[in-house]
């Protein structure tokens, strides 16, 4: 695996002239964010050696190198999910190649369904902590110490320097925001009514598919990390809407200018 990662951060680095600090992935409510890099350099994934072969037809994605405002940034359009077949290694290796490259700060976003009875469709949720439910942790097997240590501490998983800053930037610009836990879930069924009152019940506010794999393995590596959700259903015991990936789609474009308003200050300021 080590080589891999090297090779791969190799490969990129010989393409591209500056590696950023700052990497992105642009989960749903955030794939817009491309139309504000500048100075774009663009790399698919089936040019980077090493790389997962994609699934999905027409989702081949890219790395995007380019300038977010004044910042260097590299962004990932199109991630790997665990529902897809990939394993977790698969999965975040990615991050590994990012953190390789000498990556220090990792931007993520999702969509997710509500469990929080204050939470409405369109709502974003800064990320304050997560549930790990995928059947496996991407940790699992050899540890390489120069990957980061057998057994790291989850206690910061995301950065209270940047879920403040992202306060405040979402206050100052007379956004709502919502606060929360986000459970991970290998999907790709959404959940059951009384999945998603035991998700509320355990401490979750929000509920998806994605992010938790690629922030452990950011943690491992020592990077700082932030996330955010847009809440685009909602979920319980009296919730009677059935949740289609059409309306998580619309519902995620909605919100997609406050989510695209707090992340672009953010990544600014931090
Ligand atoms: N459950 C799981 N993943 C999701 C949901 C949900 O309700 N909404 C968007 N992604």
């Amino acid at each position: 695996m080590l080589e891999k990662i090297k090779e791969t951060a190799a490969y990129i680095k010989a393409r591209v002239g500056e590696i950023p600090e700052t990497a992105i992935i642009l989960g749903t409510g955030l794939g817009a964010l491309v139309d504000h890099i500048t100075d774009k350099q663009f790399i698919p994934y089936t040019e980077i050696p090493n790389f997962p072969i994609s699934t999905v037809e027409g989702h081949s994605g890219n790395l995007i190198f380019g300038k977010l405002g004044e910042k260097p940034v590299v962004a990932m359009q199109g991630r790997f999910h665990y529902y897809e077949g990939y394993d977790m290694k698969q999965v975040t290796f990615p991050v590994r190649v990012m953190k390789a490259m000498g990556v220090k700060t990792l931007f993520v976003s999702n969509a997710a369904g509500g469990m929080n009875k204050e939470f409405v469709v369109g709502d974003i949720m800064i990320i304050t902590d997560h549930i790990n439910l995928f059947p496996e942790n991407p940790l699992r097997g050899k540890n390489y110490n120069e990957l980061g240590p057998r057994f790291p501490a989850m206690t910061e998983a995301y950065s209270h320097r940047l879920v403040n800053l992202a306060t405040e930037i979402a206050s100052r610009k007379g956004i709502r925001v919502m606060k929360g836990v986000y459970v991970g879930t290998p999907g790709p069924t959404f959940e059951t009514p009384a999945e998603y009152e035991y998700f509320r019940i355990i401490g979750g506010d929000a509920v998806g598919m994605s992010t938790v794999p690629e922030v452990i393995v950011a943690n491992h590596g020592g990077m700082e990390v932030f996330g955010v959700s847009v809440i685009t259903d909602l979920g319980g015991k009296e919730v009677t809407d059935v949740p289609t990936h059409e309306e998580v789609q619309k519902a995620a474009e909605a919100a997609q200018p406050k989510m695209m308003e707090i992340m672009r200050e953010l990544i600014a300021e931090c």
